[in-house]
């Protein structure tokens, strides 16, 4: 070898398995080893073997624990630092060449000069740990529809997340050849190890945190978190951020939105997307299992989180779930709840955040009516009940193999997708929006998801409960100018000739004793059985200001005691708070600016002589 050639880690060009023959991969991990410094390089290949052994790792330095054999097989309990423990929005950056390509709902900065700081922040920056080489595909392996990314990252607990949330390891190689295409993906847990330094259970960097995509090059570079969305680059960052630039430009979309199936008791079967914020009731919605009253129907999952919607020569969307796992909110769920996703997470799941019993169990408020007379909290320290603290923190999840769901569709994996026939948009909100509304015509259901507020939740860092617009869920995740993604939403409407019937739903109104006002959960297949039939052409509503919503006698009641004055506290529509509610649309659209389309104007002007009216 030339001198000159010579790379930083001794040893990289001999590391490379034969199977890697892509050489501008190759050159790029390269770069990143001279850039980083790691103390070694692993070229991950996606065994049982190397999970096992990476999982073996981690509980050698403390980073997991191994749970209850007997309770809970190979599963693993990961406790983050307290600084670490959910997406972080205001770190997040999507540095377009121009900043109106970002648009208002994003931070922005020049990428020369986001560049220059990344450049300093990772130089060394993985130095004592190991650089992990993470091949994978959002979508089945090799379809048109697929989308590959490589992350080199020093968290192992990364490489873990990700063999179960994406198609990973040596075969996504043989798809990419000797020159296919990747989003390359850069973490680090920004905590670089002086020799000797003992390393902690959950490294991560307190003070400096960068969540950062450049849309142009497709490229996504991650500092100073382990958690979740910040670090598993797949997820948000990829299948949201990265693909809803990509979905812009090639006329397709990528959503917040999960996937599901329903089968009439005749055997019609109809999916369903449905797009809620972060913890607001995707997973549990797409695991629903139908109660009393519905006997013959099911519900089936396709995915829980994201979907990538293209149009088809038959005139519909069909909608795919790039991911091939679950990444979900564990407080809240229970046999009750969710008896589906209970039994998702019997075995090869590792839990982040919850509270872990004396038994060597898990444990998370709401998973009983009873909590256990002890546990380990999130934080490590002995908790019993009373304590004034929570036991899980209300963002602890588990993570999961898709195969592991018991409603897992069998069409799941199909990379054709599933034509959808109907798009369900829904919130958290206490009071002002109704529990079911259609929408007459793709650009009224359109508007309706553009202006979604909802309360925010600790799936974010930040302050929880404070209402904020989140068009369409996506206020996080788009990757471009919110402008132009309402143009691209209203267009895709027309290139298809069935486009998805739209529906606006919210489980979450409180009664005037702050309590939920509606039951929820299963009970939430009423309002999913009209949804279906009215996109079969057989249900009834009437018309409202908002759009078309069933009365009383349209919804079936057969087995849940729910009286026709609890129904209308759930759908009434109050002058009062929707006068309130028109002024925060008009906020956000003066937020958007020149670039808001004339047709959410005229919506806006309509809807407002509606509710006059
Ligand atoms: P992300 O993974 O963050 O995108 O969230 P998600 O939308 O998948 O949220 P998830 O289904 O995990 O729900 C979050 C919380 O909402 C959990 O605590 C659930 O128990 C609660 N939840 C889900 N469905 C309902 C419902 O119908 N009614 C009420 N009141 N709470 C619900
Ligand atoms: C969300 O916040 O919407 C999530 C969790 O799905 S995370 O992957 O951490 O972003
Ligand atoms: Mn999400």
């Amino acid at each position: 070898m030339d001198q000159s050639e010579k790379p930083v880690f001794s040893g990289l060009r001999e590391s490379v398995p034969s199977h890697v023959r892509h050489a501008g991969l190759i050159d790029w991990v390269n770069s990143v080893v001279a850039l980083t410094r790691p103390a070694r390089v692993e070229w991950c290949d996606g065994s049982q073997e190397e999970y096992d052994r990476l999982c073996a790792e981690m509980v050698a330095a403390g980073t997991l624990q191994q749970l209850n054999a007997a309770k809970r097989p190979d599963s693993y309990l990961a406790l983050s630092d307290p600084s670490d423990v959910a997406r972080i929005e205001d770190r997040t950056f999507i540095c377009s060449d121009r900043e109106e390509d970002a648009g208002p709902t994003n931070n922005w900065v020049a990428p020369a000069t986001m560049r220059a700081t990344l450049n300093k922040l990772f130089d060394g920056c993985m130095s004592g740990r190991t650089l992990y080489v993470i091949p994978f595909s959002m979508g089945p392996l090799g379809s048109h529809i697929a989308h590959i990314g490589v992350e080199l990252s020093d968290s192992p607990y990364v490489v873990a997340s990700m063999r179960i949330m994406t198609r990973m390891g040596r075969a996504v190689y043989d798809v990419l050849g000797t020159d296919g295409t990747f989003v390359p993906c850069v973490h680090s847990v920004g905590a670089p190890l002086a020799p000797g330094q003992a390393d902690v259970p959950w490294p991560c960097n307190k003070d400096v945190k960068y969540i950062v995509h450049y849309p142009e090059s497709r490229e996504i570079w991650s500092f100073g978190s382990g958690y979740g969305g910040n670090a598993l680059l797949g997820k948000k960052c990829l299948a949201l951020r990265i693909a809803s630039v990509m979905g812009r430009d090639q006329g397709w979309l990528a959503e917040h939105m999960l996937i599901l199936g329903v089968t009439s008791p005749a055997g019609r079967k109809t999916y369903v997307a449905a797009a809620f914020p972060s913890a607001c009731g995707k997973t549990n919605f797409s695991m629903m299992i139908p109660p009393a009253g519905f006997e013959g129907w099911k519900v089936t999952t396709i995915g829980d989180d994201i979907a990538w919607i293209k149009p088809h020569d038959d005139g519909k969307f069909y909608a795919i779930n790039p991911e091939a796992g679950y990444f979900g909110v564990a407080p809240g769920t229970s046999y009750e709840s969710n008896p589906n996703c209970m039994e998702t997470i019997k075995r090869s799941t590792i839990f982040t955040n919850v509270a872990r019993t004396d038994d060597g169990d898990v444990w998370w408020e709401g998973m009983t009516s009873e909590p256990p007379a002890h546990l380990i909290d999130w934080q490590g320290n002995s908790w019993t009940p009373g304590c004034g603290r929570k036991a899980a923190h209300p963002n602890a999840r588990f993570t999961v193999a898709a195969m592991r769901c018991p409603s897992l569709d069998p069409e799941w994996d199909n990379p054709e997708g599933v034509p959808l026939s109907a798009m369900i948009f829904g919130a958290r909100r206490a009071d002002t929006v109704p529990l079911v509304v259609e929408a007459p015509t793709w650009e009224d259901g359109v508007y309706m998801a553009a202006t979604m507020g909802s309360e925010t939740t600790a799936a974010i860092v930040g302050e929880v409960g404070i209402v904020r617009r989140d068009p369409m869920a996506m206020l996080p995740f788009c990757g471009y100018h919110v402008g132009d993604y309402f143009r691209h939403w209203l267009a895709m409407g027309k290139v298809v000739s069935q486009p998805p019937r739209i529906f606006n739903v919210n489980w979450f109104r409180k009664d005037e004793n702050g309590k939920f006002a509606w039951p929820g959960f299963g009970q939430n297949m009423r309002v999913l059985k009209w949804v279906v039939d009215r996109c079969e052409g057989h249900a009834d509503g009437v018309e409202t200001p908002l759009g078309i919503s069933p009365r009383y006698a349209d919804l079936n009641w057969q087995g849940l005691n729910f009286s026709e004055l609890r129904f209308d506290g759930v759908m009434r529509i109050e002058g009062s708070t929707w006068n309130k509610e028109l002024m925060s649309h008009d906020e956000l659209f003066k937020k958007v600016g020149a670039k808001l389309p004339e047709a959410l104007k005229a919506q806006r002007k309509s809807l407002g002589q509606r509710l006059a009216g």
